[in-house]
């Protein structure tokens, strides 16, 4: 099958006609308070400023690491520069900079309503024609886990209809975008600061071998920072790495790739790899991968080689492959849907396009970014 079919999947939500976002209650909530915890200087330090200034230089200031407010010497006025950038004017007891996805109700006592506290985190990027096979997902998570639905056709009133389960889960809604798109904009590090791990795993997964908790005890016993389940070995794979093994309960090195595909046994994608359909991200490693997903590339292909760089060294030691509990990689070939014919080319080779293209930008973004990082050190140590 070859790197051609990678991750096929990811391809049908993508459409390049005008973004039309249809957000659920949701939405709006989490939006507002990224918003809130991103902006709260700025408006401050706007309304703070002599009338006069030009709007530009009062925005430019938000960016500025040097905004140290006139009333910083009087000591009748609140200023905490150790407060999270933008807040130093609240009183450190009132700082509320994390968040968590835990439904609430609007009466009574707020202290009484949390029956769970789930610690881990489980997202799908779903189309409404896959719901038999979420339904069987969902069912394998229990409610030590919160479970967010991005829905990238627009459908999401319709599974409450047919699942009981679909009325405790956050359904996220906009139309044909990727789970890399729906995770930089709605998974926030400080967002989702509550859970110890979070799934980001796509829609056409096969689950019968799969438990969620044995696969969390897995993931902490080896203390895998990054790791996906091992796929059906009888099944075709892209990497050979992802496949199961038997007699072992984690595997993350020593694989049989193509001829020239591994220039290194100790790197990607022969050791430290996990694919992006099924990845599982510890606490630490998401709030470092949020930071590496940029935000024009939406299909996420490279990411996968780039995964090394959020853990420490050796990085095969903190990415695996969980072997005991494995999915099957269904390959549902509803790819050319979320695309768009253009200049003679199918919806789906259209999509395809763009993930190739995607992957070598990406690729380049890094490898250009960490030259100039060695290229500054020289020059602010000119001893070396
Ligand atoms: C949920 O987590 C608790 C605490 O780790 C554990 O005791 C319990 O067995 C878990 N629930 C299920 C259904 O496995």
């Amino acid at each position: 099958m070859g790197i051609l079919s990678r991750s096929p999947n990811y391809s049908r939500r993508l459409e390049d006609n005008g973004m039309k976002l249809l957000a659920t209650a949701l939405f709006s909530v989490t939006f507002g308070i990224l918003l809130g915890l991103s902006f709260p200087s700025l408006w401050i330090t706007k309304a703070s400023l002599p009338q006069k200034l030009p709007c530009s230089i009062a925005i430019s200031n938000r960016y500025s690491d040097i905004a140290v407010p006139v009333q910083a010497t009087d000591i009748s006025k609140i200023w905490v520069p150790s407060n999270p950038k933008g807040a130093e004017r609240l009183p450190p007891g009132i700082i509320a900079s994390e968040s968590d996805l835990y439904l609430r109700r609007l009466w009574g006592n707020s202290e009484e309503e949390l029956k769970k506290n789930p610690r881990y985190l489980v997202t799908f990027t779903v189309g409404y024609k896959q719901r038999q096979n979420i339904d069987a997902c969902v069912k394998k998570f229990s409610d030590n886990f919160t479970i967010v639905l991005f829905h990238y056709d627009g459908i999401t009133s319709e599974w409450d209809d047919e699942f009981e389960w679909s009325e405790n889960v956050i359904h996220i809604s906009v139309k044909k975008q990727t789970k890399w798109w729906y995770a930089k904009r709605f998974l926030h590090p400080d967002i989702v600061a509550r859970y110890d791990y979070i799934f980001m795993w796509d829609e056409d997964l096969g689950v019968d071998h799969f438990d969620a908790e044995e696969y969390i005890h897995m993931v902490k016993k080896h203390g895998l920072e990054i790791s996906q389940p091992a796929l059906d070995p009888e099944k075709v794979c892209t990497w050979q790495i992802t496949k199961r093994r038997e007699h072992v309960e984690v595997h993350n090195k020593e694989t049989n790739e193509k001829l020239g595909w591994c220039s290194n046994p100790n790197q990607p994608p022969c050791a430290a790899f996990v694919e992006i359909m099924a990845p599982v991200f510890s606490r630490n490693a998401w709030r470092c991968l949020w930071h590496m997903i940029q935000n024009d590339l939406v299909h996420g292909w490279g990411l996968d080689f780039a995964l090394r760089r959020c853990v420490q060294e050796p990085a095969y030691e903190k990415i695996g492959i969980v072997d005991t509990q494995w999915i099957v990689h269904q390959f549902i070939p509803s790819l050319g849907s979320q695309g768009k014919e253009e200049d003679g080319k199918s919806p789906l080779q259209g999509v395809r396009d763009r993930c190739y293209m995607e992957w070598a930008m990406f690729g380049r973004r890094v490898d250009e970014a960490e030259k100039e990082y060695f290229k500054s050190l020289q020059v602010q140590t000119p001893s070396n």
